[in-house]
Parts: structure tokens; sequence; C-alpha cells
């Protein structure tokens, strides 16, 4: 095991009916603040409603910015930047997804600078200070609630790139699952994807002796494993919904890294195909995850093998571990097209046409290397997306 620090500051306020504590709990923070959200599904669910009457009570003014899309962009950022200077605002509350928990973070970094929050994300210096974020949790996906990222698109260039600092960790997310019974099933099995491949990124790691964390790790990938059909099956189920959004959150919020280092290649270069076809994170993941595992398996077979075993039942082959860990793919790949999500570019309407230029920009000209299980060039990067084909 690797040496760690470990610290989550995020107060997790978990169950029926929280988001009724969001003005009281504002209110320790802030007087005035930025009310970040979606696209309208807070408006149609009349969460927003509930979320300004907990406001009003606790005596926190607030300025509305709607409109943050999947795949956020700087554009609103820029705009959120600029409402938060205007009013002296000190505090971006976001009620929705990691969406717009992301483009909330980028403002807060943004409204207390003088430059480009953009330069953060090109990787020019690192936040020093911004203010304060809170969430209300509307999906179990990307885990932004309780974690240090961001991750934004600018459309010029259609570049899409993250950001980390100890500085975005909300200081409060209220994570209620009855706010999940109104998702659309694309975005379920999106969710799922994506807590699924935050787990797997930190389980294929070459770090030795980490055998409490990969047990914590597998525990959690089969209750997301479970839990995703069930939710699928009862849309209205709170147990079910229960785990599945604690699970969500736990995947992502670092106490699953420590002692190790995870991979990431996958998320960087599923970044590449949402920042150019703009395609849902959690259905690129499906895609990009197991051709990344057929590339990189022979690196550690035994530890495929084990993730087949442990976590999608297969038996073990001494003989041939190869085969275990490759029915462990095969199994994975069966769970994703039972949620709904496909497996291969065509399946997000991908053709063969931009691999190298999505091999070139998920590299930066191969002048860095994604991933750490197996660090990809450029070339590696085409292998996997030539195997996704
Ligand atoms: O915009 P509205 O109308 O709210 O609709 C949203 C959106 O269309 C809808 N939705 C959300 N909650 C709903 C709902 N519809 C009905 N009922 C509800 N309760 O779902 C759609 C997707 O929302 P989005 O916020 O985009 O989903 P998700 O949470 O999956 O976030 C994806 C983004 O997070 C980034 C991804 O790259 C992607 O841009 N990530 C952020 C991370 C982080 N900050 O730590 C890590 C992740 O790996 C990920 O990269
Ligand atoms: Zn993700």
């Amino acid at each position: 095991m690797d040496n760690f620090d470990f610290r989550n500051p995020t107060k997790i306020i978990f169950g029926r009916g929280t988001e009724a504590r969001v003005g009281a709990e504002t209110a320790g923070y802030a007087r005035k603040v930025l009310l970040h959200y979606g696209g309208g599904s807070v408006k149609a669910s009349g969460l927003l409603g509930r979320v300004t009457d907990s406001l009003r009570a606790a005596g926190v003014e607030w300025v509305e910015l709607g409109g943050v899309v999947p795949n956020p962009r700087l554009s609103l950022v820029h705009e959120g930047v600029q409402l938060c200077k205007q009013h002296g605002l000190e505090l971006v509350l976001a009620v929705g997804g990691g969406s717009v928990i992301d483009s909330a973070k980028a403002i807060a970094m943004g409204a207390v600078m003088d430059g480009d929050v953009w330069d953060y994300y090109l990787g020019k210096g690192s936040p020093t200070a911004a203010l304060p974020v809170a969430t209300v949790l509307t999906i179990p996906a990307a885990g932004s609630e309780s974690s240090t990222g961001t991750v934004i698109t600018k459309e010029e260039g259609l570049l899409k790139r993250p950001v980390n600092s100890d500085l975005l960790y909300p200081v409060f997310s209220i994570l209620n699952p009855e706010l999940a019974f109104t998702l659309p099933r694309f975005q379920v099995a999106c969710g799922a994807a994506d807590i699924m491949a935050h787990l797997m990124e930190r389980y294929f790691t070459n770090v030795q002796n980490v055998a409490f964390m990969d047990r914590m790790l597998e525990a959690t990938m089969k209750t997301i494993q479970e839990q995703a059909p069930l939710v699928l099956a009862r849309p209205t189920d709170y147990a079910a919904w229960s785990e599945f959004m604690w699970a969500g959150t736990i995947a992502h919020n670092n106490l699953l890294n420590t002692g190790r280092v995870g991979d990431w290649a996958s998320h960087d270069i599923e970044h590449e195909l949402s920042g150019i076809y703009d395609v849902a994170h959690g259905a690129g993941l499906a895609v990009v995850f197991p051709a990344w595992m057929k590339h990189v398996m022979g690196r550690d077979t035994a530890r495929f093998a084990q993730w087949a075993v442990r976590v999608w039942n297969v038996e073990m082959d001494y003989f041939h571990p190869e085969t275990t860990a490759r029915e462990g793919v095969r199994r994975l790949e069966a769970w994703y097209h039972g949620l709904g999500l496909g497996t291969r570019l065509i399946d997000l309407g991908i053709g063969t046409d931009r691999l190298d230029e999505m091999a070139a920009k998920g590299t930066d000209g191969n002048t860095r290397t994604v991933g750490n299980f197996i660090q990809l060039d450029q070339a590696g990067v085409r292998r996997v997306l030539e195997l996704a084909v």
C-alpha cells in the first residue's frame, strides 16, 4: 500500500425530504447565493420550488442561473462568474446532477479571480481560492457531490477538460434518493455505468498489497451491479435507490483511492468522445472500458481474473486465468446491454473517421500519455478506440 493523506470534508445529508434543510444549511455559509440548475427537470419535479421555499424561510437571498446542459459549457460558466461578481454572491448552490455541480464548481473558481477560469482547465496554474459550493443531488452518477473534480467543455474546439482541487469539495451535499424517481431510464443506465467506471478505474492498479481497498471496491461494484437493474425495474423503489445513491457517492469521494493509484485512461478517452460527439459520459464509458480492458489485460491477468471471479461470479480457471479474465469482460458487457447501453462506437453513432483526431487530442499530439495501469501514448489510445469499433 502507498502512503496517503485522506480527508473528505463534504457533509452528506442523506434521506427522505432532506432538501427541506437546504436553506438552514446554506445560511451557515452565505446570505446571498447563486442558485444553479439544468434544463428544467428540477422545475418539472417541483424540487426547485421546495429549495427556494427553504432558502426564503432561512433568510437566504438568491440569483438564479438555469440552463446547464450535459457536458456543461464554458459560456454559461462565464455568465455565472459575472453574476457572482455583479451581485456579490457568496456561495454557489447546485441543484441537479454532475453537469450542474461541475458548472457550479467552475463558477466558484472564476468568481474569485481576475483572469479566465478556463486557464485552470488548460493546466495553467491551480486555483488558490474558490467560493463554497453546495449541492442538492438529483442523479447518482458523476460523484461530483463529494469529489474534487469539475469537467467543462469549451465550445470552441470542443475541448472537454477536468480540474481537480481540494477547494472544490462541496461544503455540504443533500442526497435524497426520492429525487431520482423521475430519472429517464437512459440516465439511470448512464449513471450506473459511470459509477461502475469510477470503481474500475481505481481497481486496476499496479500497487501491490491493497487487499482491503480491493474488497471495498468489489463490494461497491457488486452493489451497483445488483441495484441498477432493480431501480430500472422499479423506479420508485426507495430502498434500492438508497443503496445506489450512497454507493455512487462513496465510489468517487476518494476513500476508495487510498493507498493505491488508479488508472483513468478510460475516463480521459471518454472525454474525447463527449467533447467531439456530445455523448452522455456514462454511455461513452460503456464503450471505452471493455475496449481498454481487452488492450491492457495482459499487464496483470491475475488482477483481472480476481475481478471476474469476485465481482462477476466467474469460475476460476487456474490453468487459463486469461479465459477467466475475458469472461469477466464479457459479463460486464452483458450487464451494460441489460441496462440498455451499447458497447461499440457505432451504438453511439460514431464512425471510424475521427479516431486519429481523438487519439491526438487525448494525448495533446502525443506529448503526454493517459492512464497509469499502462501508460497509453497516441498509438495506444488509437488501439483502444479501434477495439471499440
Ligand atoms: O438538465 P435537466 O433538465 O436537469 O436534466 C438532466 C440531464 O438532462 C437529467 N436529470 C438529472 N436529474 C434528473 C434528471 N431528469 C429527471 N429527473 C432527475 N432527478 O439528466 C441529464 C443528465 O444530467 P447530468 O448532470 O449531465 O448527469 P451526470 O450526473 O451523469 O453528469 C455528467 C457530467 O459529469 C462529469 C461528466 O464528464 C459529465 O460532464 N463528471 C464529473 C465528475 C466529477 N466532477 O467528479 C467525474 C465524472 O467522472 C464525470 O466525468
Ligand atoms: Zn465518470
